[in-house]
């Protein structure tokens, strides 16, 4: 397990598959932001989130040796696009399958991103190809794909662009 200096983990859309990736690497020790364009969504997957490690972890359930409160010390919202991406070690792209939107949000990361961090999306069918094409950043990309519920099934499909480095 990662001590809890780990990260920051970056998800970017707390939705569904948003929230569940956040459980998943907060189990990990990771610390974890949690960035949506819907300030909603970022206070609704708070607190889902802080009602499933409780339950999980009353059925002991609970992934990861941190109890939940420790997990849930590890994830934080934030609406700032800028102030996300600082320091983050992982970028978990997590908005709906939409081709455009997604080369939106890759084209605004790749703006002000570093040259360490990586940049994975959670698409279930759209090409790398078509998602990175032309980022500065190409090299960071990768599609890692959940199988749904990511807390649960542990199975990503991990499908790089031609130009990711190894
Ligand atoms: N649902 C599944 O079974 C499943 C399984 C594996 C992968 N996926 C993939 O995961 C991705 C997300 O799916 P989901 O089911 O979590 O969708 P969702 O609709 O539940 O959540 C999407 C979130 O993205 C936010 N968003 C929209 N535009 C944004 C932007 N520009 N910046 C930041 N946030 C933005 C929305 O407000 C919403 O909270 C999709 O690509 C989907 O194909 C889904």
């Amino acid at each position: 397990m990662a001590t809890s200096a780990a990260g920051p983990v970056l998800i970017v859309g707390s939705g569904l598959i948003g929230r569940s990736w956040a459980m998943l690497f907060a189990s990990g020790g990771f610390r974890v932001k949690l960035f949506d364009i819907e300030q909603q969504q970022i206070t609704n997957a708070l607190e889902n989130i802080r009602k499933d490690m409780k339950l999980l972890e009353q059925s002991s359930s609970l992934k990861g040796s941190l109890s939940a409160e420790q997990q849930l010390f590890l994830i934080t919202g934030c609406s700032n696009i800028q102030e996300a991406v600082e320091g983050a070690i992982h970028i978990q792209e997590c908005v709906p399958e939409d081709l455009e939107l997604k080369k939106k949000v890759f084209a605004q990361l790749d703006g002000i991103i570093g040259d360490d961090v990586v940049l994975s999306s959670s698409t279930s069918c759209l090409l790398p190809s078509q998602l990175f094409a032309g980022l500065v950043h190409v090299k960071q990309c990768i599609v890692a794909h959940p199988v749904n519920p990511p807390y649960y099934v542990p199975l990503v499909e991990l499908v790089p662009h031609p130009e990711t480095g190894p």
